[in-house]
């Protein structure tokens, strides 16, 4: 599948809303299975990956039904799930096939975690080692990749480790593994990452204690159900801010983003490189931070991205090299080795695109300089990476030439509405 762009920059306008955050879909859907009583979810976004999510539990013995506009899961509580049929397919899925494997490695029966080629190629030893070290028996494919196998019969017991990534899918592997472990599991980061685990599991009623960079639980207690109200998904907003703030003449409204400072570093790096974003109308969504954005367009230049963001904007560097390409002047990115483990080599994946689009970017191991320039058309490779394709959709917004955008039906795993909303928000995009 692709989607070809015509040159021909349009303004961003209006007011639009941005589906639920995946991430906070993920652990509403699988805490949703440990819960003893049955949880109401609202604002669940409709891409694939909380799809996968949601077959897995599923396949683990939870019921979901739909209450329009919730959906109403009935668990089967920490101790009653029942063993899937078949292997569990992750898809595309990083977090269902980490968190899993948490969650799976304390329950007596075995499961197999299979995903698509480009989960296939993903690291797992990050999960497998920690998780071993618990007690937990999982086997892979060699270097680590999926398939794996989790053998089940297990008994865990508690350990305390430093991750030596900062990832929040690392860390909530160990503390769903926590749940059924003897003692505490206490994990320490290296920087502090999303704690949507820890604030749902503290939701949930499971006793849990946590700060930036650390959390401990004990195995053993219960879950309840709560309802949980999924706020709008932060790294979809992303593209749209990018967007208006490249366009001239733009002033876009998105509707009450989910602001947990450990998803908006991209905030801080645009305003650090000229962006006009206001934040209005502050509240509170499901526990979450939120937000109105009202996104001005502004012309911008290139900065030195602190590292210490990094985490915090971990799964916005493509649009970030966007923002970065049509800046004034360098942009350096550091520490931000993590990009070539996503679903595709973001670093790589977006340096051999904007090269195609005419832009001078040098690849370095752990990130890239780019100096901004003026974009050209070009055919471009998403590597079935939807981040990628939905920021060259962004890119050719800019472009002075016709941009074509291949493999882009990975898109749907997170964002099935996305040409149509970026379309609403005036967006040019062609078939
Ligand atoms: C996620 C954590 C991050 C992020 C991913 C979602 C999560 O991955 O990139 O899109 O929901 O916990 P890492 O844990 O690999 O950093």
């Amino acid at each position: 599948m692709k989607l070809i762009v015509d040159p021909a920059t349009k303004l961003l306008d209006g007011t639009i809303h941005i589906p639920g955050d995946k991430s906070i879909g993920h652990r509403a859907l699988l805490f949703s299975l440990l819960s003893a009583t049955p949880v109401r979810v609202l604002g669940l976004g409709d891409g694939a990956d909380n799809g996968r999510s949601a077959k897995a539990i599923t396949a683990l013995g939870a019921k979901v039904t739909k209450d329009a506009p919730a959906i109403v899961i009935a668990g089967t509580g920490l101790d009653a799930m029942t063993a899937p049929a078949s292997p569990i397919d992750c898809g595309n899925s990083g977090t269902t096939i980490r968190l899993l494997c948490g969650l799976l490695a304390g329950q007596r029966f075995p499961t197999t975690l299979i995903g698509d080629e480009s989960l296939s190629k993903r690291p797992m030893r990050r999960v497998i080692a920690p998780l071993a070290a618990m007690g937990a028996r999982i086997e892979s494919e060699p270097g680590g990749l999926p398939p794996l196998r989790i053998l089940g019969g297990a008994r865990l017991h508690g350990v305390e480790t430093s991750t030596p990534v900062a990832s929040a899918q690392v860390k909530s592997a160990l503390l769903l593994a926590g749940l059924y472990a003897e003692g505490e599991t206490m994990v320490r980061e290296p920087h502090p990452t999303r704690d949507y685990t820890e604030r749902m599991l503290a939701a949930f009623g499971y006793p849990i204690e946590f700060a930036p960079g650390l959390a401990r639980l004990r195995g053993g207690h219960r879950l309840t159900a709560i309802d949980v109200d999924v706020p709008a998904d932060f790294s979809s907003a992303a593209f749209f801010i990018v967007a208006a703030t490249l366009a001239p003449g733009s002033e876009l409204r998105i509707e009450a983003v989910g602001m947990n400072p450990r998803r908006t570093g991209l905030l801080q790096a645009l305003r650090a490189m000229g962006a006009d974003i206001r934040e209005e109308n502050r509240n509170e969504q499901g526990g979450e931070p939120v937000a109105d954005l009202v996104v001005r367009h502004a012309p911008l230049h290139g900065i030195d991205v602190p590292v210490e963001i990094v985490p915090d904007m971990i799964d916005e560097f493509p649009a970030l090299f966007v923002a970065a390409a049509c800046a004034k002047g360098r942009t350096i990115v550091r520490g931000a080795a993590e990009l070539r483990v996503k679903e595709s080599d973001r670093i790589a994946t977006m340096a051999a695109g904007l090269r195609a689009l005419g832009i001078d970017i040098e690849e370095t191991p752990d990130g890239a300089v780019i100096e901004g320039g003026r974009l050209a058309g070009g055919v471009v490779e998403s590597h079935g990476d939807h981040r990628i394709a939905m920021s060259f959709a962004v890119a050719a917004q800019l472009a002075n030439g016709n941009v074509r955008i291949n493999d882009v039906a990975n898109v749907a795993t997170s964002f099935p509405g996305f040409v149509e909303l970026a379309r609403d928000a005036g967006m040019n995009l062609g078939d």
